[in-house]
């Protein structure tokens, strides 16, 4: 879908604008009363005529003859929240898609947002019409009925000094959407296809489509390295695990500290011989959505241009019974040196990632931030809404709050008290892989700490985020937004004692 900048709409076949709700009846925005002189007083007659104003995250489709979307924006005298422009935009997309537009013109700069500018409400229209209209249908035998399919969106800003912020926020929300596009898709894949073969492939294919710098590391370069507890997973499954490094140079100085993003690659999670239970256990597949995360973010960055150096690192491996999988009581030594006693083989995620964060350090990172759908206890404790977020520095941490806020992706911190981490204490080695029945998800990112050395670090447990449950298990796609706006931050400068 092609989105652009405009100061009216020539040619559109659908336009969408907005319409407030004044005591009982029902006020045309500006734009909406410019559609309804055009159309002959069409929209006002409709509302008129009993047809009853769209509330917030609702929308009216009339046809004049041809379709305007009126999508319901409150009182007109009120600012809005993100929230509420959120639902706004979303009900947007909604409308759009019942009609069989193929070329729309959205007429919402003119909604007045809290804090927010014209960069904003672009790039978050960008971002809600691209994901109602995602599908991934790829596995499907039969071509699927095709659907309604948008290829391109006007945004009107008739106010000039607004544009040049709008037209920023549109490249950065198309950039953001293919970015989380790529996520959601190497997520939906099964874990027959998306191996961590099938990732190190995409990956370098990120060399040509992004000109991305791409690595991939072997089973015998892992060992070289004495990634113990990586290697103790992958020992388990017919398929060798791999450690994907993606890099975009964007920074003027190709030799400045790099963010570095580690991403959680479990192509399939069985539990190995803490095997899980069968119930819903096909979505293990999604338990590389922080591996997918990373993808999408460089794509992004890439895309943007971003004057940023950033890298991401994969750990990328199946858990499966077997053999030679790892055993309860088992104890391996990481590539830190510090041996772990594995007393649960589902607490696996931790095991890959505390060798790809000892990784990360030879980046000299100006932070790293590790992504992974880690423990179903944080899916308890925050559910879809927030992922979430640990981290060694206040700083770093407050800034992902508010760059999640901003992308309507947020997170929400909880502790990495020394408390905690003392349930990981082990009789037999350096620690233990589990922490006991409470605070899963504490215990969880305070395992990972101790392998964070002494760079700056957070963690972003995405197991509530990732994807919807059951019935459309789709992933989300989350937490690009949260991470591209996060770079795109820092690049402006935010996190500059750090970079
Ligand atoms: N990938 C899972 C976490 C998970 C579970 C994410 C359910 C989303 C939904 C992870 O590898 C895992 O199995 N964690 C265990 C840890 C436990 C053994 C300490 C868990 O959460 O049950
Ligand atoms: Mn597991
Ligand atoms: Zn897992």
């Amino acid at each position: 879908m092609r989105t652009y900048l405009a100061s009216t709409a020539k040619t559109c076949d659908c336009a969408v604008a907005a319409v407030h709700e004044e005591g009982r009846g029902a006020v045309l925005g500006a734009a909406a009363r410019a559609l309804d002189k055009a159309a002959g007083g069409a929209l006002q007659r409709a509302l008129s005529n009993g047809a009853a104003p769209p509330k917030v995250g609702d929308a009216l489709l009339l046809h004049t003859p041809k379709p305007v979307a009126l999508v319901g924006a409150g009182k007109k005298s009120a600012s809005l929240g993100d929230g509420d422009y959120r639902k706004i935009i979303a009900a947007a997309a909604r409308a759009l898609r019942k009609t069989s537009a193929a070329k729309a013109a959205f007429y919402l700069d003119e909604l007045a947002v809290t804090g927010r500018n014209s960069e904003w409400k672009a790039g978050a229209a960008v971002g809600a019409v691209e994901s109602e209209f995602y599908r991934f249908d790829e596995l499907k035998s039969k071509p699927q009925p095709p659907g309604h399919r948008v290829k391109s969106i006007a945004w009107i800003v008739p106010d000039a000094a607004r544009r040049a912020l709008a037209a920023k926020g549109l490249k950065a929300g198309a950039a953001l959407a293919e970015g989380a596009n790529l996520a959601r898709d190497l997520g939906n894949l099964p874990g027959n296809v998306c191996t961590p073969t099938y990732l190190a492939k995409r990956a370098l294919q990120m060399r040509r489509s992004h000109g991305l710098q791409v690595a991939v590391l072997e089973e015998k370069r892992m060992a070289a390295l004495k990634m113990g507890a990586l290697l103790s997973v992958s020992r388990g499954s017919r398929e060798p695990a791999k450690l994907i490094v993606l890099k975009h140079n964007g920074a003027r100085d190709p030799k400045a500290p790099p963010a570095v993003l580690v991403g959680k690659g479990l192509t399939f999670d069985a539990g190995g011989i803490s095997l899980k239970p069968a119930a819903n256990m096909d979505e293990m597949k999604y338990d590389m959505c922080g591996g997918a995360g990373v993808f999408g973010a460089l794509a992004a960055c890439a895309r943007l241009r971003l004057k940023l150096n950033v890298v991401g690192v994969i750990p990328s491996s199946e858990n499966l019974p077997d053999g030679a999988a790892n055993k309860p009581g088992d104890i391996v030594t990481s590539m830190s040196g510090r041996t772990i006693e594995i007393l649960n083989t589902d607490a696996e995620g931790r095991l890959i990632l505390c060798d790809a964060l000892t990784y990360a350090a030879r980046f000299k990172p100006a932070v790293v931030v590790d992504i992974a759908t880690l423990t179903g206890a944080c899916v308890v404790a925050l559910g879809a809404p927030a992922s979430g977020l640990f981290s060694n520095n206040q700083k770093l941490a407050a800034q992902l709050i508010k760059s999640g806020d901003a992308a309507g992706d947020r997170a929400w911190q909880l502790p990495l008290w020394d408390d905690y981490a003392r349930q990981l204490d082990s009789p037999f080695a350096d620690l233990a892989n589990i922490g006991g029945r409470t605070a899963g998800a504490v215990t969880a990112a305070c395992f990972l700490a101790k392998f964070t050395g002494d760079f700056r670090w957070a963690h972003l447990d995405i197991a509530g985020t990732a994807w919807g449950g059951a019935p459309r298990k789709l992933a989300s796609g989350r937490p690009v937004p949260l991470l591209v706006q996060f770079l795109r931050d820092c690049a402006d400068g935010a996190l500059r004692d750090f970079f």
